[in-house]
C-alpha cells in the first residue's frame, strides 16, 4: 500500500524528527545534529545520531536508523499504516484516500481483525447461553468476577466442531478467511471445523485494543492445557503482551510480569492493572524493552511460579531485561506458600501481595542465592564453587556503588576479605573488556543485541566490499544530492550494482525520484523494513563524515562498471580505508 509521496513529505515536515524523538528520549545538541542515548539497544554513551538535515536518525551501536516513521514503528512497536497515524494525529492531518496498488494485505489484515472482534463476540456471548454453562462455573470456581469477565471479554468455546464457524458464516465471513484468521482448519476430508472447543477463551488485544489472537484454557478432558492463536498477519508473539494495553494505560510506576493469562487477570482482579504476561512463549528482547520502557520508574517485578521451572524463566528474564535496558531495576516475588500470583492473591489477599512486592528483593539477591543452588555451603569446596559463581555474578553488576554493597556482603557473609574478591572481579572485568574492544569495528561496538544486524540486510557486501563502498558513495551523494541524479543515471543504472540490496535502493530511489518532487528519505519507508531502514540510514550517516564530490562518483561508477564477476581480492575495506580512498579520490582532482 502507497501513500502519495506529497503525503508523506507533508507529514514528515510536520513532524520534525527532533521534535518527536525528544518525546521518548532526551536528545542533546551537537553541532548541526543531535545525539541520544540509543533506545533500541542497551546503550549508555549517546550513539544515537539525530540528523536535521536529512530527518533521519541513526544509531551507531546497533545500527537502527531510519526517518520519523521508522522510528515511530520502532518505538511504539506499531506497524508502518499505525506510525503514519499516530503522526498525522499528532500534526492534526488528515490521511488521504490511498493510491491504488497492493492494498490486499492491509485488506487481509482489517479483515481478520473484524473476525476477531466477531469471534470474541460470540465466545463472550456463549456465557450466557445454556451451551457456556462450563465456562461460567469454570470462571467461578476461578473467582473471577463477572465484571472481570466483560472487562476482557473472556469466554467460552463450545464443545461443537462448526459452533464457531456456522454463526461467523451467518455473519458473512468466508470458510477460507475463518482458516487464514486461524480459527478454523480444514480436515483431510475437506470439512472445516472450529479450533478451539470445550476450552475458555482468553482474547489477546494489542494495544490499540484490536483482538490479535485467542488463547484456550482446557476445562477438562484431554489435550493441551493451553491452545495459542499461531502467527497471522496481525499477530506477532514476540512483540505483544497479554493485557499490555490495561497496563500501558494505567503509567504504570512498574510493570509486574506474571507467567500465566489467569495470573495476569487475578492480578487485574485485585487491581494490579500493571500486569502482564508473554503468550505462551519465552520472554523476548522486543518484550523486555516495550516494558521497560513503560513504567516511569523502569521497574519490574517478575512474578513467575514459584516451582522450579518458573525460577528457571527468571533468571533468563533477569538476562534479558538486563541485555534491553541496563538501567532497568528487575525484581523477584519469593512467594512462599503458593505456586503463582492467581493462588497467592487468593490465599493471602491483595495487600500481601502488595507488600510482597514492595519487600520483594531484587535481581541480583535472587542470582546470588541461585549460585547456592545444589552446594552444601558447610564443605569448603562447594564454598568455593559458590565463590566463584557469585564473583561472577557480582562483575555484571553495572553499578560500582551497587557491586561495593554486595561485596561486602559477601565478604561479611562467608568471612572472605573483600580485596580478594575485589580483585576477582577486576580481572574479570578487564578481561571482558578486552574481548568486547576486539569486537570492535571502527568505533562501533559490534556486540549488539537487537534485530538490526546490517550484515544480513545485505549479505553481498562482504563478498564485495569494494564495490560496495563505491555503491553506498553512489547512493549517499544521490540522498544529499537528488539532482544530480539524471545525470548519474544515464551512467550507472540499478542493473550494473553488484550487490542486491544496493540495487534494490538505487532502483526504488530511481522510481520515486522520477515520479515526485517531494524527494526524502520517507519516500522510500513503506518499501523498506525497520532493519533496511537502518542499513540505508546508516549508509547515509557515514557519508556525512566525508565530502564525496564528482571526482569519486567518478571513481565510483568505474569501481562497479569494471566489476568483473570476481570476488574482489581486496579482502574487506574497513570504514577507515573507505575514507582513505574517497580522500585520496578527492585530492587527485
Ligand atoms: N502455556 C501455553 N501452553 C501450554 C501451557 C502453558 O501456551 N500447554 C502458556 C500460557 O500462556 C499460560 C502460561 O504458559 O498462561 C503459563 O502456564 P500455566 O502456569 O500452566 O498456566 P496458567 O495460565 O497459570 O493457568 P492455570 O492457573 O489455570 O493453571
Ligand atoms: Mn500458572
Amino acid at each position: 500500500m502507497r501513500y502519495s509521496d506529497e503525503f508523506l513529505y507533508n507529514l514528515r515536515q510536520n513532524n520534525p524528527i527532533e521534535e518527536v524523538m525528544s518525546s521518548y528520549v532526551h536528545l542533546k545538541k551537537q553541532g548541526r545534529n543531535y545525539a541520544c542515548v540509543c533506545p533500541f539497544h542497551a546503550d549508555k554513551n549517546p550513539s544515537c545520531v539525530v540528523y536535521t538535515d536529512t530527518s533521519s536518525y541513526y544509531c551507531f551501536g546497533c545500527h537502527a536508523g531510519g526517518d520519523v516513521i521508522t522510528f515511530i514503528k520502532e518505538i511504539e512497536n506499531m506497524e508502518f499504516d499505525e506510525a503514519v497515524k499516530l503522526l498525522a494525529d499528532r500534526a492534526g492531518m488528515i490521511i488521504p484516500e490511498r493510491a491504488g496498488e497492493d492494498v490486499s494485505k492491509a485488506y487481509k489484515k482489517a479483515r481478520i481483525l473484524e473476525i476477531n472482534r466477531e469471534a470474541a463476540n460470540f465466545y463472550y456471548l456463549m456465557l450466557s447461553k445454556k451451551e457456556g454453562i462450563k465456562g461460567v462455573m469454570y470462571f467461578k470456581q476461578r473467582e473471577i468476577k463477572p465484571e472481570t469477565v466483560k472487562k476482557y471479554g473472556l469466554g467460552y468455546a463450545p464443545d461443537s466442531w462448526s459452533a464457531l464457524r456456522d454463526y461467523m458464516n451467518s455473519k458473512g465471513f468466508s470458510d477460507e478467511e475463518l482458516i487464514e484468521a486461524r480459527l478454523c482448519q480444514r480436515s483431510e476430508k475437506g470439512t472445516v471445523y472450529d479450533i478451539f472447543r470445550d476450552r475458555v477463551i482468553f482474547p489477546i488485544s494489542d494495544v490499540s485494543k484490536n483482538v490479535i489472537a485467542f488463547g484456550g484454557r482446557i476445562i477438562d478432558g484431554s489435550g493441551p492445557k493451553y491452545l495459542n492463536s499461531p502467527e497471522t498477519y496481525v499477530f506477532n508473539k514476540s512483540k505483544n503482551l497479554f493485557s499490555f494495553h490495561f497496563a500501558k494505560k494505567s503509567k504504570p510506576e512498574r510493570i509486574i510480569l506474571a507467567e500465566g493469562y489467569m495470573d495476569v487477570v487475578a492480578l487485574n482482579q485485585a487491581g494490579f492493572e500493571n500486569a502482564v504476561a508473554t503468550l505462551g512463549t519465552a520472554l523476548t528482547i522486543e518484550q523486555a524493552t516495550l516494558i521497560a520502557r513503560n513504567t516511569s520508574k523502569k521497574e519490574v517485578v517478575v512474578a513467575y511460579d514459584s516451582d522450579g521451572a518458573g525460577r528457571a524463566a527468571a533468571h533468563r528474564a533477569i538476562k534479558i531485561f538486563a541485555e534491553a535496558d541496563p538501567d532497568v531495576t528487575v525484581r523477584i516475588l519469593d512467594m512462599q506458600g503458593a505456586k503463582d500470583p492467581d493462588e497467592y492473591i487468593r490465599k493471602f489477599g491483595e495487600i500481601r501481595f502488595k507488600l510482597l512486592i514492595e519487600n520483594s528483593q531484587d535481581a541480583i539477591h535472587f542470582e546470588l542465592e541461585k549460585c547456592k543452588e545444589n552446594l552444601d555451603l558447610s564443605k569448603e569446596a562447594d564454598k568455593a564453587k559458590f565463590l566463584k559463581k557469585a564473583i561472577y555474578v557480582l562483575s555484571e553488576i553495572p553499578s560500582p556503588v551497587d557491586r561495593e554493597v554486595y561485596v561486602s556482603k559477601i565478604s561479611e557473609e562467608h568471612n572472605i576479605s573483600k580485596d580478594v574478591i575485589v580483585s576477582q572481579i577486576t580481572r574479570i572485568i578487564a578481561s571482558r573488556k578486552k574481548a568486547e574492544k576486539d569486537l570492535k569495528w571502527s568505533g562501533i561496538t559490534a556486540r549488539t543485541i537487537n534485530h538490526f544486524s546490517s550484515d544480513d540486510v545485505n549479505p553481498d557486501a562482504k563478498k564485495y566490499p569494494k564495490e560496495n563502498k563505491a555503491e553506498c558513495g553512489i547512493l549517499a551523494y544521490l540522498f544529499e544530492n537528488p539532482e544530480r541524479f539524471k545525470d548519474i543515471y544515464e551512467r550507472i543504472k540499478p542493473e550494473d550494482f553488484i550487490t542486491s540490496f544496493n540495487k534494490k535502493v538505487y532502483s526504488v530511489f530511481a522510481d520515486r525520484i522520477q515520479s515526485t518532487e517531494y524527494f526524502t528519505l520517507s519516500s522510500l519507508a513503506d518499501e523498506f523494513s525497520g532493519a533496511e531502514m537502518g542499513k540505508i540510514s546508516e549508509i547515509m550517516a557515514k557519508s556525512q563524515d566525508i565530502t564525496i564530490n564528482e571526482n569519486a562518483i567518478n571513481d565510483f561508477i568505474n569501481v562497479i562498471l569494471s566489476h568483473t564477476g570476481n570476488v574482489s581480492e581486496i579482502g574487506d575495506l574497513t570504514d577507515d580505508d573507505f575514507l582513505t580512498m574517497v580522500e585520496k579520490m578527492k585530492n587527485n582532482k
